[in-house]
């Protein structure tokens, strides 16, 4: 067995903060979020636009943009904070080589000029790896995980490519050095049904036979409850439910949950119109205290003009006021 088959990393996420700073202020896009994704799980990160699913997936790859800082809260990768290292020892270590994204609308950033071997080199070589030699077996490798023919593939450029393939190079790009841990934002984005559920069975099959671990963005919770184990449903910022795929399918806590999977369209109810979720996420350079989904909430009360804590119910926590013991007591 190789070292890289020995290899059991986790990541961890711990009271995660990013701003961004803008001429009209700073606002928060990622407030205190923790979670953990172990070997051979997956988490999907779900909300509307705006919610922060990609800041936090750039923060998690030290790839945020240049007015975006962390501004407390650590990420480790198996108990070593990467959010504290120097960038250098990031790029040789870590990024591509143990955390990989692929990043939000990444298939059409493919180089049109340049063919899909040349652009996998291009990124061994950024990447440092000296030998060679090896590119050609790990473009093989790399191409053959997500179902490409490596014979057909290597010399062909972006156009000759259909949407579904251009994917698969994508998520091939990420393979090529072989990480451990995958971050896919929307990866599935402007490709029809068909296709997206061959995206989301790769994923799946990557998780069960190479463990990696993945965390999935997506807006649409339809998409992903046969690939992940955990979902963290995102409101401005804010993680307001981390619960298993299952009590957020069945019995989801938080009101947002509740009303985001009242959105899904299903196919056997085609004459039931879609229920819509009322209003707009708040403005995140104008964010008042209390509870950031109360104007839209159709459970709102007096409390909730009070920020609302994190409840554990079980191993699944959920920020909603509703929840908290003394209130439901005095609720009744
Ligand atoms: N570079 C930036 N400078 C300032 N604000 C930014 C920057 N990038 C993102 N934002 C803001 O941060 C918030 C979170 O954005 P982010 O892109 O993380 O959301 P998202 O959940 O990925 O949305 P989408 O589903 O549309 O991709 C938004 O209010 C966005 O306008
Ligand atoms: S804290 Fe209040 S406003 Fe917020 S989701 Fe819960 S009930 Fe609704
Ligand atoms: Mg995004």
């Amino acid at each position: 067995m190789s070292n890289k088959d020995t290899k059991t990393k986790d990541i961890a996420i711990n009271n995660l903060t990013v701003d961004y700073i803008t001429k009209l202020g700073t606002l928060t896009a990622v407030e205190n979020i923790s979670f953990e994704v172990l070997e051979g799980k997956s988490i999907g990160v779900v909300g509307e636009s705006g919610s922060g699913k990609s800041t936090l997936g750039l923060a998690l790859i030290k790839s945020l943009p240049h007015n975006g800082i962390v501004r407390s809260g650590n990420i480790k990768i198996n108990d070593k904070d990467i959010s504290k290292i120097q960038e250098k020892e990031f790029d040789e270590v870590y990024r591509w080589k143990e955390i990989a994204m692929i990043f939000q609308g990444s298939m059409n950033s493919l180089d049109p000029v340049f063919s899909i071997e040349k652009q996998m080199k291009e990124i061994l070589k950024v990447h440092r790896i000296k030998d060679g030699g090896t590119y050609d077996s790990a473009i093989k490798k790399a191409l053959s995980a997500v179902g490409l023919d490596p014979e057909k593939t290597t010399k062909r450029y972006p156009h000759e490519l259909s949407g579904g393939m251009k994917q698969r190079i994508v998520i091939a790009n990420s393979l090529l050095l072989e990480p451990s841990i995958l971050i896919a934002d929307e990866p599935t984005t402007a490709l029809d049904v068909i296709t997206q559920a061959q995206i989301i069975g790769l994923l799946k099959k990557m998780k069960d036979t190479k463990k990696m671990k993945i965390i999935i963005i997506t807006h649409d919770l339809s998409l992903i409850p046969s690939l992940v184990d955990k979902v963290m449903i995102m409101y401005a910022g804010q993680a307001v439910e981390i619960s298993d795929i299952k009590t957020i399918l069945d019995n989801p806590l938080h009101p947002y949950t509740q009303a985001l999977i009242k959105s899904i369209p299903h196919i056997n109810s085609a004459k039931k119109p879609i229920q819509f979720i009322l209003g707009n996420t708040p403005n995140l350079l104008n964010i008042k205290k209390g509870c950031r989904f109360r104007d839209r909430c159709p459970h709102a009360f007096g409390m909730c003009e009070n920020d609302p804590p994190d409840i554990h119910i079980e191993s699944n926590i959920v920020k909603c006021w509703l929840y908290d013991k003394e209130i439901k007591v005095t609720k009744n």
